[in-house]
């Protein structure tokens, strides 16, 4: 292993927090199930992991990682796939029961910044934002979904507060010319919205936000994940999970009081009485947050949130998504 930690173009995030809750200097099995430029898993491998299963929905992150993979003397299996059929993959690879999983949930600077991949509104490019490079895209679901399912993700995904107002501008611009590139998107959202002010987040953010959220199924990919986690992992395997928005951390929050034994507050799906066996110990009593010096060194670092579970004996239970707050929003067109 190199001593470049970051890859290339992506600086991995609470790398260093992510690594002391594993505890990978025991040995034994891990899987990264966020591979992106592999900072994690170079990080658990130096750490001390006898092997790891790193998975990634982007064809194009397995590719980056295949020389890592080659040079890791058969520690390192590189996995393409959807981190919600963790427990699947890893069973297939050998790699289960686990003794960690790591989430670093969200897209990769490489995503981002590459304008052909149609992730930003900075960067002019195909409306595309399809992190497994498959299936229905932003295109699809921008040009054909009805107006109400647009004004639902922008909602519930991107809690846009005119989600009404831009999903009628994004009906009356389709029906000029199909809405084909990110900047037109971008055009059409701040179009829809009061002049940016300085200092406030460019008009399209949460737009963009949202409906990269619906492409990709993120937060229902995210609830599953947090069940195939607790079904792969050993007794005393750790689970630690890193997201960028509250959305997110609700949901990971949510999941560890409910199989933490305690039913979150206010929740009408909560069960009547406490769960008896707890699948998880928090490890982390708040969520954990990136360090100033991390921030100032890397200032997309400033939003994201660590929290951390170890597994205990009792059987794994299935969770509804509903009551980890995953919003009941149609699935992409
Ligand atoms: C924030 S990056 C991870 C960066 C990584 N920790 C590092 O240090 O380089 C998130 C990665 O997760 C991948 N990803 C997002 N959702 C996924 C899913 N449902 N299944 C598998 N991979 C996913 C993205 O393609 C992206 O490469």
């Amino acid at each position: 292993m190199g001593p470049n930690v970051s890859g290339a173009g992506h600086v991995p995030v609470l790398a260093d927090e992510v690594v002391r809750a594993l505890d990978p200097g025991r040995g034994g099995v891990y899987v990264d199930a966020t591979f992106g430029a592999g900072g994690y898993t170079r990080a658990i491998l130096a750490a001390g992991a006898d092997r790891v299963l790193a998975i990634d929905r982007d064809p194009d992150a397995i590719a980056g990682g295949r020389a890592l993979a080659d040079a890791s003397g058969g520690r390192l299996t590189l996995v393409q796939g959807r981190f919600g059929d963790l427990d699947g993959i890893a069973e297939a690879a050998g790699a289960a029961p686990a003794l960690g999983v790591a989430l670093d949930v969200g897209v990769s600077s490489m995503q981002l910044d590459a304008a052909p991949r149609g992730f930003s509104f900075m960067r002019d490019g195909p409306l595309d934002m399809r992190m497994g490079q498959a299936g229905p895209s932003a295109a699809d679901l921008v040009n054909t979904a009805p107006e109400r399912a647009l004004a639902d993700v922008l909602h519930h995904y991107g809690e846009e507060r005119a989600a009404r107002r831009i999903a009628r501008a994004i009906v009356a611009a389709r029906a000029e010319a199909p809405i084909e590139t990110t900047a037109r998107l971008a055009a059409v959202v701040a179009g829809a919205l009061p002049p940016q002010r300085p200092g406030q987040i460019h008009p399209a953010t949460r737009s963009f936000q949202a409906i990269r959220i619906a492409v990709n199924d993120e937060l229902g990919e995210l609830a599953r994940a947090l069940s195939a986690a607790e079904r792969v992992l050993a007794e005393g395997g750790v689970l630690a999970v890193v997201t960028f928005h509250s959305l997110e951390d609700r949901i990971v929050k949510r999941f560890l009081q409910l199989r933490g034994g305690r039913a979150p507050r206010g929740s009408r799906h909560a069960p009547e009485t406490p769960e008896v066996e707890p699948g998880f110990a928090p490890l982390t009593r708040k969520a954990v947050e990136p360090s100033a010096a991390e921030t100032a060194q890397n200032p997309r670092a400033r939003s994201a949130r660590l929290r951390a579970a170890r597994r205990t004996a009792a059987p794994a239970r299935a969770v509804d998504p509903r009551a980890l707050g995953v919003p009941p929003v149609g699935a992409a067109a």
